[in-house]
């Protein structure tokens, strides 16, 4: 099978039956020293290369996280994806590149560089690796132009960090990207990061297993909470990582208090309840309960197979609770598989699904 090719697309260019992972990353196998390329002095991110298939995320001289060739290495990304039966990813930066504590010009540059890299990854399969471009999202300016520049070069979307610093995703910067995002329908893919650190949450992965799912809540309710669904176009296509953290199970407490606590939280036009249909989830939330609590509540054309591949706290393979879940109809299966993602990419990435 050549690269090229979707596993399960037919001759006739039918690409409904095509199984989508919306989450995904990258890194690249290195990138230009960022302090000479931006002018800047200070840590930037850099790579330690260990072997042909081994690296090591560096900040300065601390070690982030090791990875492996999966994360750069297209014929390795396409073997799994194989293996897993997936017929094509979004490909997102890994959040640690960011860069929205810098300033914004150097940002901006950090970007290009970063998105560029993206774009060599994804192009020997571009049917199967569609990009998702990041922006320097602390200067709304540059962010709108960065990715009117992603939106001509060939990305697909758009990776945003869930807040910056103290802003969160209702600050009037942030609406005004996601407003422009939807005039030139780029989608838009929210990633927890630069979460709270604390001794306490500093030990067994806290960050990860309960800092990110409250990151995620947060960042949902800040949206409706904050009036920033009221500002945006219906036309958003949005969509939140890791079943979109802990928002689900605790809508009934979100509600509860925006009845019962107007004086405090009733800033949004209408309860919580009302903006269920304007934003998307994943599904990388690893039991059926947990898939089923996400469906009951959002939807199932709300859902999408998201694995946060190829990282460890990911779902391998792939898609495994979506095609293993024994309540799902085949209907509402093939929709969570790969149909809502198209609905959520839009109509220029699924053209590109097609041989
Ligand atoms: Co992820």
């Amino acid at each position: 099978m050549s690269l090229a090719q979707p596993t399960a697309t037919d001759p006739s260019g039918d690409v409904s039956g095509l199984a989508i992972d919306i989450h995904t990353h990258y890194v690249p196998r290195g990138w230009p020293d960022l302090a000479a390329a931006t002018g800047r002095t200070g840590d930037h991110p850099w790579l330690s290369i260990e072997s042909e298939r081994d690296a090591i995320i560096m900040l300065g001289s601390k070690e982030f996280r090791r990875i492996e060739s999966d994360c750069w290495d297209a014929e390795r990304r396409l073997g799994d994806m194989d293996a897993d039966g997936i017929d094509a990813q979004a490909v997102s930066p890994t959040p640690v590149f960011f860069t929205y504590a810098r300033e914004p010009a150097e940002a901006a540059k950090v970007c290009r560089i970063f998105n560029d890299l993206a774009l060599d990854i994804c192009a020997p399969a571009p049917h199967r690796l569609l990009p998702f471009a990041q922006v320097p999202l602390q200067d709304t300016e540059s962010a709108c132009i960065e990715v009117d520049r992603c939106k001509v070069n060939g990305h697909v979307g758009v990776e945003i960090g869930n807040h910056v610093g103290d802003r969160d995703l209702d600050d009037d910067g942030i609406v005004t990207f996601l407003q422009h995002c939807a005039s030139i329908d780029m989608p838009v893919f929210v990633h927890p990061w630069d979460l709270p650190s604390s001794p306490r949450l500093d030990r067994w992965m806290g960050q990860w297993l309960t800092g990110m799912p409250a990151e995620t809540h947060l960042s949902i309710i800040a949206l409706i909470l904050g009036g920033g669904f009221d500002r945006l176009p219906r036309g958003l296509r949005i969509a939140f990582a890791h079943g979109g953290g802990s928002f689900a199970f605790w809508l009934g407490r979100v509600e509860n208090a925006w009845h019962r606590r107007p004086d405090v939280i009733a800033t949004s036009e209408h309860p919580p309840s009302h903006y269920l249909d304007r934003f998307s989830v994943d599904s990388a939330v690893f039991t059926e309960p947990a898939l089923r609590l996400l469906i009951d509540t959002l939807g199932a054309d709300r859902v999408m197979l998201g694995s946060d591949y190829p990282y460890p706290l990911g779902e391998r393979p792939s898609g495994a609770l979506i095609r293993s879940a024994s309540s799902l109809t085949e209907s509402v299966r093939s929709a969570l598989l790969g149909r809502n993602a198209q609905a959520f990419l839009g109509p220029a990435a699924v053209d590109r699904l097609r041989p």
